[in-house]
């Protein structure tokens, strides 16, 4: 068992079962007074994983119960440690948020790059689905979060590969949406509450966070 991250939600451990290398959430070491969001979040993380159900470059689902998860382990390096300067990384990227949204999956979290990992062949992968808006009817509000996904995809293009931009992704990156119905759309409001507000402490996993 190897530790991969432990915060005051939970904590992130990589396992072997059965042969197989597994990712277990468990919000069982979360503080006490946290530990009901620590289940909301993760409870939405299932809802997502299963509706994508093993889509290519997104952890299965292995085994959900209150406050513990079990998902699919995805060989790959950080983005922030891989720094994909390639523009193949990208379109498949690209091509793999387009995939999540026609399943009714908004990432909600693709702002920070340790949320994207670059597997061994450099194909881009996902993993922290537990922001994530789970939508059948894809209305307005959804696809507005669903550009927004693709907004923060570019950020990290214009970051690591800014000469492939197209004309239209610039256009993209300087027209952000209207942000605060959609932010009231996500779990992260009560998300940023908590962090910022009552445990000061902000939210900035990785050095990709570049929202504010
Ligand atoms: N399937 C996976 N394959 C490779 N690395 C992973 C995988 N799942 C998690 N990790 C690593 O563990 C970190 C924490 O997992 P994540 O789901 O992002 O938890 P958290 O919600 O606490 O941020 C990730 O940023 C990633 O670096
Ligand atoms: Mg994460």
């Amino acid at each position: 068992m190897k530790l991969l991250k432990s915060d005051l939600f939970g904590q992130m451990t990589l396992e072997q079962e059965q042969g197989q290398q597994i990712v277990v959430r468990d919000t069982g070491t979360a503080r006490w007074w946290l530990s009901w969001l620590a289940r909301r979040l993760c409870r939405r993380e299932a809802r997502a994983l299963a509706r994508l159900d093993g889509l290519p470059g997104t952890p299965r689902l292995l085994a959900v119960e209150t406050g513990l998860l079990r998902r699919e382990w995805i060989e790959g390096r950080p983005m922030q440690v891989a720094r994909p300067r390639n523009s193949d990384y990208f379109r498949l990227a690209r091509r793999l948020v387009a995939a999540l949204h026609r399943r009714g999956v908004a990432h909600n979290d693709l702002a920070k790059e340790p949320n994207w990992l670059v597997t061994p062949i450099g194909a881009p992968a996902l993993v922290d689905f537990q922001l994530s808006t789970v939508s059948a009817r894809r209305g307005r509000l959804f696809r507005a979060l669903a550009r927004e996904d693709l907004r923060h995809l570019l950020k990290h293009k214009r970051m690591y590969c800014p000469e492939r931009l197209t004309a239209r992704e610039r256009h993209m990156l300087a027209t952000p949406a209207m942000t605060s119905r959609l932010w009231m759309a996500t779990a992260k409001p009560v998300y940023r509450f908590v962090t910022r507000r009552l445990l000061g402490w902000a939210d900035r996993e990785g050095a990709g966070d570049r929202r504010f």
